[in-house]
């Protein structure tokens, strides 16, 4: 979407990526007999990946697994594996096999920001990048070695899906693909990005990771393509309008992050990756202190003194976190909830926000799913979680209730108790009934609750409190608006405030809103050495 570059981040300069073989031919002496076949080898594949060949891609505006893998690596750190393996025979004659070097996917490691990490790009050009029987064991060969290693893998998708060839083979392939995504869910982070086509079967490997990062335009996912909708549903559709990057990140929610070409979305993900750690048993990398001030009037201003006045909470997010490295995820979706990792003193967060600037900050299905799965993933990764928290409650209605909102709701509530990492709630204003419990309270398994003055904590909001304890005392009023306006009031201030939470102990403590960055430093660090034993089970049984 928009361009991530910043000035101190450089494009990766000279030539792009070219096979590490041609580098040793050049420095080797290779007159020798025995190294004919070597070098025949080696020239064949160079000539595979040919100019005609990357300018089919380009002609498509899009990249070659090559290019890609040449962005996505610090130069010269990528190490390429399986490069001369070929696809497997077919059991019977149909359609072609290309017999190439590679079978259509570039697999290896290398160095990002000084990190290892495993990738697989795949390579359209080659049978539509399709997958193959060998070309799955390419890539179920670095996700074993990802997970060995704790290391970080990004898949490069640009695919036809199951190679109809293959049959029954690359079926299995794909299945031994996501065995190993599952396997190692929650131990090393994986993320895919969508480079190209992704149909059928084949979105539901990056559907397994953590993340899904699209290209705008370019890149587009779906289960059954145009062709199939038109002929069973008899609608025309294009690809993008049934599964383009937009379609993904603001209405199913399938992609976390887009932006308009490769370029931005890898070098999006190598500053993603800053925030990561390498795996479950690692911290996230921490970046030197920065100069953000622990203390900050201009907090104070934020929320508007009459109560059901919108303020956008990225506002309050970032005067919180350290300068700009608030990281926003799936920013187009549920945006009624903000999620997102920044850093606090160097070190990774993961923010989670009612944002009372859309439908009120309301939790509603969409939200709940974005927020619970995130909630998740810091868990995994070892990242505390900071709670903001203006939300009105769940948003009534048919429409949420009939499409399950008590079973989504239910997910929000199920991640937020099982997460174990520190984590601290700020309750700038509404916290009114279950959002109240759902959004980490004490009772829930919250580490430290912090509610601003501004803070309205109750079972629910003035107008449904009123009507229901006045229903008859209002019907029989000679003047029930006055009366209502005065039992609102009353209600604000005896009930809907922060002090009585405060004072039973449901909170820790009513603090000055310019001080908050400096609450959540001395409890994160309070927290730093955060232990809880978990109760020996298979594991629970989250609703999905
Ligand atoms: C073998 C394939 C292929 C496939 C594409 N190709 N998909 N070969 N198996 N699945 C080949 C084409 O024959 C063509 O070969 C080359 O790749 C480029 O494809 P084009 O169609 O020319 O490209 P384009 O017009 O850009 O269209 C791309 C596409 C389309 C939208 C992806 O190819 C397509 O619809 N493919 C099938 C998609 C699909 O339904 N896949 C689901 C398979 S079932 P030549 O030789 O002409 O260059 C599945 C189940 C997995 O994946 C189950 C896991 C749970």
């Amino acid at each position: 979407m928009e361009d991530i570059l910043e000035p101190s981040q450089e494009r990766n300069p000279g030539k792009l990526w070219s096979p590490s073989f041609i580098i040793k031919l050049n420095r080797m002496d290779l007159s020798g007999k025995n190294y004919k076949d070597f070098i025949d080898r080696n020239e064949a594949l160079k000539k595979q990946y040919s100019p005609e060949r990357a300018e089919k891609q380009h002609s498509k505006g899009k990249l070659t697994a090559h290019e890609r893998i040449s962005l996505l690596f610090d130069p010269g750190t990528f190490e390429e594996i399986d490069a001369f393996v070929t696809p497997a025979d077919t059991p019977v004659e149909f359609g072609k096999v290309e017999k190439t070097y590679g079978d259509g996917v570039i697999v290896g490691h290398g160095k990002i920001n000084g990190r290892l990490v495993f990738a697989y790009a795949q390579d359209f050009t080659i049978m539509g990048g399709s997958l193959g029987y060998v070309h799955s064991k390419k890539i179920a060969k670095i996700q074993e070695m990802a997970l060995k290693m704790g290391s970080p893998i990004i898949g490069m998708m640009d695919s036809g899906g199951a190679r109809i060839q293959e049959g029954v083979a690359s079926l299995s392939g794909y299945a031994s693909i996501f065995q190993n995504i599952i396997q190692s869910s929650g131990i090393i982070p994986q993320i895919s990005l969508i480079m190209g086509p992704a149909a059928g079967g084949a979105v539901y490997s990056p559907a397994l990771t953590d993340f899904v990062f699209m290209v705008n335009q370019t890149s587009y996912m779906f289960v059954t393509g145009p062709n199939v909708v038109k002929e069973v549903l008899n609608e025309d559709v294009t690809s993008d309008q049934l599964g383009g990057a937009e379609v993904h990140a603001t209405k199913s929610g399938v992609a976390h992050l887009i932006y308009d070409d490769e370029e931005n979305t890898i070098l999006a993900l190598k500053k993603f990756l800053s925030y990561l750690p390498s795996n479950n048993v690692e911290n996230p990398p921490v970046l030197q202190e920065d100069a953000t001030p622990d203390i900050n009037e201009k907090l104070r201003e934020i929320v508007p003194d009459d109560p059901n006045k919108p303020y956008d909470v990225k506002e309050v997010i970032n005067l919180l976190v350290d300068r700009n490295s608030f990281f926003e995820i799936s920013e187009l979706f549920a945006p009624n909830l903000v999620i997102g990792f920044a850093r606090i003193k160097g070190k990774t967060v993961g923010i989670v926000a009612n944002q009372p600037k859309v439908l009120a900050g309301v939790l509603d299905i969409d939200s709940s799913d974005k927020g619970a799965r995130f909630i998740r993933f810091c868990d995994a990764f070892n990242i505390p979680l900071i709670t903001l928290e203006d939300v009105p409650g769940f948003l009534p209605g048919y429409e949420q209730e009939h499409k399950g909102i008590i079973r989504h709701g239910a997910k929000m509530l199920f991640a937020y108790s099982e997460a174990t990492v520190p984590k601290i709630t700020v309750i700038l204003r509404k916290a009114y009934g279950g959002a109240f419990i759902v959004m980490n309270s004490k009772s829930l398994g919250g580490d430290f609750s912090f509610a601003w003055p501004t803070a309205e904590i109750a079972v629910m909001g003035p107008d449904g409190a009123v009507a229901i304890l006045y229903r008859k005392e209002l019907a029989e009023a000679k003047d029930p608006d006055k009366l209502k306006a005065e039992l609102v009031k009353k209600y604000r201030d005896k009930i809907a405030n922060p002090f009585i939470a405060d004072e039973s102990g449901y909170i820790d403590e009513v603090i000055d809103p310019a001080v908050t960055r400096k609450k959540i430093v001395s409890a994160l660090n309070a927290l730093s050495n955060k232990w809880v034993k978990v109760p020996a089970r298979k594991h629970g049984n989250m609703p999905l």
